[in-house]
């Protein structure tokens, strides 16, 4: 299946989720998976990091910047940003419009997506993050794929897509629970059939 991740990070997290997908997808024999971050041009090297989080940031910076181009030839996309003020961040959403060449000739309809995002406190609106990124892939013609309940038996989480509490940390470790979580639900994801 041609998978294309697609993220944006600042502090680390969603790089991590999208990292952990990516590996996730690769274990499992799919070479056709690619990984990508949007541009980001105003981020600033922040001095003050500890050493671990400063080299997995410049590994996120060596990654290919995705083009709405990249898109084309995929079966599944999964999306993934921080949580901003209840909404995906400014780079995501720049992204996403940049991609609006392919929406009237509905380029990106039938092609699955899957949503992600890291947040830094509970009930502060992760979830309405997810729910823009599904709102942008209906927009598209998209199929939303939603985490079934019964993934990581006896855990129920979002069924929007992996939402991990950062706590406003920089990402250096996802806990296991959240590493579980795609493992199984990257499983979940390999078994449905391609739709194009
Ligand atoms: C401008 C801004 C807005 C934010 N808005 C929210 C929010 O609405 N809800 C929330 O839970 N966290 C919010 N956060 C916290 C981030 O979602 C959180 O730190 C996230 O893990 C950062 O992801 P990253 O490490 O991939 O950059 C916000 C952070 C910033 C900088």
């Amino acid at each position: 299946m041609k998978t294309a991740i697609i993220f944006h990070s600042v502090c680390g997290n969603d790089y991590l989720l999208a990292r952990t997908f990516f590996e996730a997808f690769i274990k499992r024999g799919q070479k056709d998976t690619e990984l990508y971050r949007v541009s980001d041009d105003d981020w600033k090297d922040q001095l003050d990091l500890p050493e671990a989080t400063r080299k997995h940031l410049s590994d996120m910076f060596s990654l290919p910047v995705a083009t709405p181009e990249v898109l084309l030839d995929k079966d599944l996309i999964l999306m993934g940003a921080p949580t901003y003020f209840g909404n995906v961040s400014a780079e995501m959403k720049a992204f996403m419009d940049a991609t609006s060449c392919h929406w009237f000739e509905g380029k990106l309809a039938g092609k699955k997506l899957v949503a992600f995002t890291s947040y830094g406190n509970s009930e502060s609106g992760g979830s309405l993050c997810l729910q823009s990124i599904h709102t942008y892939g209906q927009h598209m013609g998209m199929i939303s794929v939603s985490i079934p309940t019964t993934t990581v038996p006896g855990k129920i989480s979002s069924p929007y897509g992996v939402l991990y509490n950062s706590q406003g940390k920089y990402g250096e470790l996802l806990d296991k629970d959240t590493i579980k979580l795609i493992e199984k639900f990257s499983d979940y994801l390999l078994k449905i059939p391609a739709s194009r």
